[in-house]
C-alpha cells in the first residue's frame, strides 16, 4: 500500500517497526531515520528477511526542519510517524506541512527548557494542516492514545453522556533494578516530578506532586498504590467528551521508585536548569539519564503485567451506569514477540495502528486532531488483532 517514515529509533520505535513489518500489506516500505543511524541499521538487519516490507535507513537531526524536509522529499512517505522525543514535534510538523505529508505522534510538544506539556503549540497548526489537505494525528500511543479511543468507544456504544473518567495506568512488572524508568528517563521524570492536576467542573485543580494516593485492585495484577498525575489526554478529553464533569489520571509507583525519586530530587539530580561542571554546561537530569539503565535494556529482565484502562461513569437512557475498559499486557510475552517490555509495546502497537488508520485512509480528514475525534471502531478492532486485546467490565471497583 504505502511508505511510512519512522523518526526515532528507541524503545517505542523498536516495537512500532516490528509491528509495521508484521503488517507489510499496509506498510510496504519502511524508512527508519534517527540521530544515531547505527541503531536504525541494527533493527533493519534483524528484521529484513522476516518481512515483505522493504526497509531503508537514514540519519537525521529532527531538530532541523530543513534536514527533515530534504529527507521527506527524498523518501516521499505517505505518513511520518514521529517516535523521537516531544521536543521534536514542531520541527517535524513544520516539515510535514512543507511537504504536504500526514503526521502521527505519541506525545505532545514540550519545550526542552520548560517542563510543561500542553496542546496549545500543536493545536495552533490546525488551520495550516487543514489548508494543506493533510492530517496530524496527535497522541497515538496508549496514554495518550488508546485511552482516547476507549473514551470515544464508550461514548459511541455505551453512553448518552459521560460525566466521569478515571484513567488508571498500572505497571505491575518488576525489572529487578532498585530504580529505572520504563521509557525515556528524562521525559518520564519530568512527567512524574511535576505538579499533579485534574479537571473538574470546567477548571483545573492543581495538586502537589504525588499528593493524592489511592489503592486499587487491578484485574489480573492485584492491589497497587497509585498516584494522581497531570497527563496530556486530560486536556483534549475535557474538550472532546460532551457532558464531562471530572477526569483524573492515576499511575502506579512502587515504594522503591518513589524513595529514589525523592532522594534524587532532594539532591538536585532531576533539575533541568543547566549547571557548570568541569568547565562544561550540563543539565543534571540529562546526566542522570546517562547513568540510569537504558529502558530498551529492561526487556529481558521484566516480569509481570501492565493493566491500563479507563473507568467511565455516565448516563444511558436516563440511568447512571459505569463501565471499565482495559488492556492487560504481559512483559515476558512482549519480549518474546518483539524483544521489548510491555511499556514500549503498549505504546508502539497503537503508534503503528494510528499510522495504519491514515495510510489506509480509514481516518481521512484534513487538520490537526486528537485521537478521540475519529471513529474508534476500526482502531478497537485493530487493537485486538495486533496484540492489545481489551476487556470491558460492567461492574468495576470504583476509585474514591
Ligand atoms: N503515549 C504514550 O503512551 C507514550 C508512552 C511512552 C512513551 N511515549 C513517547 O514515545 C516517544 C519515544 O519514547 P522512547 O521511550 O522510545 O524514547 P527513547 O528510547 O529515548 O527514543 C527516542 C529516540 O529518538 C531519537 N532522537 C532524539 N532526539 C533526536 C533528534 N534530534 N533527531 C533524531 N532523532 C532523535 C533518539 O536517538 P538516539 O538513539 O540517538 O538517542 C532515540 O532513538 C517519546 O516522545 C515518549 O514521550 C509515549
Amino acid at each position: 500500500m504505502g511508505k511510512v517514515l519512522i523518526i526515532g529509533c528507541g524503545g517505542v520505535a523498536g516495537v512500532a517497526i516490528h509491528k509495521c513489518c508484521q503488517n507489510s500489506e499496509v506498510f510496504t516500505e519502511i524508512c527508519i531515520a534517527s540521530r544515531t543511524v547505527s541503531k536504525c541499521e541494527a533493527i533493519k538487519e534483524k528484521l529484513e528477511g522476516m518481512t515483505d516490507a522493504r526497509i531503508t535507513t537514514a540519519q537525521v537531526d529532527a531538530n532541523n526542519t530543513q534536514e527533515l524536509i530534504a529527507l521527506i522529499e527524498r523518501e516521499k512517505p505517505e505518513v511520518v510517524l514521529n517516535l523521537a522525543l516531544p521536543y521534536q514535534d514542531l520541527t517535524i510538523m513544520d516539515a510535514c506541512l512543507a511537504t504536504k505529508t500526514n503526521y502521527v505522534d505519541t506525545a505532545n510538544y514540550e519545550p526542552e527548557d520548560t517542563a510543561k506539556f500542553e496542546y496549545k503549540w500543536q493545536w495552533a497548526y490546525r488551520e495550516r494542516f487543514e489548508k494543506a489537505g493533510i492530517t496530524a494525528l496527535l497522541g497515538s500511543g496508549f496514554d495518550p492514545g488508546v485511552t482516547g479511543v476507549f473514551s470515544a468507544y464508550a461514548l459511541k456504544h455505551y453512553f448518552d453522556e459521560i460525566n466521569y473518567i478515571d484513567i488508571l495506568d498500572c505497571n505491575g512488572g518488576d525489572h529487578g533494578y532498585p530504580f529505572a524508568t520504563n521509557f525515556n528517563p528524562e521525559i518520564n521524570i519530568r512527567e512524574v516530578s511535576a505538579k499533579g492536576s485534574y479537571w473538574e467542573d470546567g477548571h483545573w485543580v492543581e495538586t502537589e506532586p504525588m499528593e493524592i494516593k489511592r489503592v486499587y485492585n487491578f484485574p489480573e495484577v492485584g492491589e497497587k498504590d497509585m498516584y494522581l498525575l497531570h497527563h496530556e489526554e486530560l486536556e483534549s478529553l475535557a474538550l472532546n467528551i460532551p457532558g464531562i464533569r471530572r477526569i483524573r489520571f492515576f499511575m502506579t509507583f512502587g515504594q522503591s521508585y518513589l524513595t529514589h525519586l525523592k532522594c534524587l530530587e532532594n539532591v538536585g539530580m532531576t533539575s533541568i536548569e543547566p549547571i557548570m561542571y568541569e568547565g562544561k554546561e550540563i543539565v543534571p537530569l540529562q546526566f542522570l539519564k546517562a547513568v540510569l539503565p537504558d529502558p530498551a535494556s529492561l526487556g529481558p529482565r521484566t516480569k509481570g503485567k501492565t493493566n491500563i484502562g479507563c473507568i467511565f461513569t455516565g448516563k444511558k437512557d436516563g440511568k447512571e451506569k459505569t463501565i471499565y475498559i482495559y488492556n492487560v499486557c504481559e512483559h515476558e510475552e512482549c519480549y518474546k514477540e518483539v524483544g521489548s517490555q510491555a511499556v514500549a509495546y503498549t505504546t508502539g502497537v497503537p503508534a503503528m495502528i494510528g499510522a495504519m488508520m491514515l495510510m489506509t485512509k480509514t481516518w481521512d480528514k484534513a487538520g490537526v486532531y486528537n485521537i478521540e475525534e475519529f471513529d474508534p471502531d476500526p482502531f478497537m478492532e485493530a487493537l485486538n488483532k495486533f496484540g492489545l486485546p481489551w476487556k470491558i467490565s460492567e461492574n468495576p471497583d470504583m476509585v474514591e
